[in-house]
């Protein structure tokens, strides 16, 4: 799978077969959040999975009463370390770090899709019940919640904003006019423009000729 039918394939799962999922393919999910990017390269992340079936009841409370979630079979719960983000950069530091479990979390959903795992990001818990369910200490902050498993239902694709309405050139609120480019089509783009120019040359090739023949022939009658 390349990475946009991965980024496109992926969907928000919230029913999940009850099967096991292989450490194999956790692993696999936990090494794409380790390569992840992030500020200064600090990785002021820990990765919490949440495998018993009592925690992940725990878990599931703690997000708001999300109870769909204990069906998954793996929980991942993403904390960010901010001390030495902060010492870094300052207030600043505050920010990166999240962004940073962001990344994270986004390159292991998108593992979970190549694995044939289905995956949910949840942003919606009490932070301190979940400290309390999982031992989680001051320095650590939990940042986001991502359920694994395998899908038990499939679901639309939820709509997306049209590409001209996101999508500004050079300045804020500067529309891309040529469809081509709005659909990022350069190669498509190029073409036509490869051909409108053949279809310039062609027409002032012809006028040419037709310019030296009407001279060849006022000559042969002179
Ligand atoms: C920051 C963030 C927080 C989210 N929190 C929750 C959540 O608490 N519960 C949930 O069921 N889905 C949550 N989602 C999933 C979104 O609802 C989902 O991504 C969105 O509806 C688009 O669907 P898709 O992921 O299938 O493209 C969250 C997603 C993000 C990025």
């Amino acid at each position: 799978m390349n990475v946009l039918e991965a980024i496109k394939k992926r969907r928000s799962i919230r029913k999940y077969l009850d099967v096991g999922v292989e450490w194999d393919k956790i692993q696999h999910v936990l090494e794409a959040g380790r390569y992840a990017p992030s500020a200064g390269n600090l990785q002021a992340w820990k990765f919490i999975v949440v495998t018993e079936e009592g925690l992940r009841h725990e878990v599931a409370k703690a997000c708001l009463n999300q109870i769909w979630m204990e069906e998954a079979q793996v929980h991942i719960v993403i904390c960010s370390i901010p001390e030495r983000p902060i010492q870094h950069y300052g207030e600043a530091g505050k920010k990166y770090v999240l962004e940073d479990c962001a990344c994270a979390a986004m390159n292991m959903m998108l593992e979970a899709t190549e694995q044939g795992l289905a995956s949910c990001w949840v942003g919606a818990f009490d932070e301190l019940m979940l400290r309390i369910a999982l031992n989680i200490p001051d320095r650590a902050t939990p940042t986001i919640v991502l359920t694994l498993g395998y899908a038990d239902e499939q679901v639309p694709v939820p709509s997306r904003t049209v590409m001209e309405s996101v999508t500004f050139l050079q300045k804020y609120a500067n529309r891309i006019k040529n469809e081509n480019m709005i659909m990022w089509n350069w190669s498509l783009e190029m073409e036509k423009q490869a051909h409108e120019a053949k279809k310039g040359v062609k027409k002032h090739l012809e006028k040419v000729r037709k310019v030296m023949k009407e001279k060849l022939d006022k000559k042969m009658k002179g």
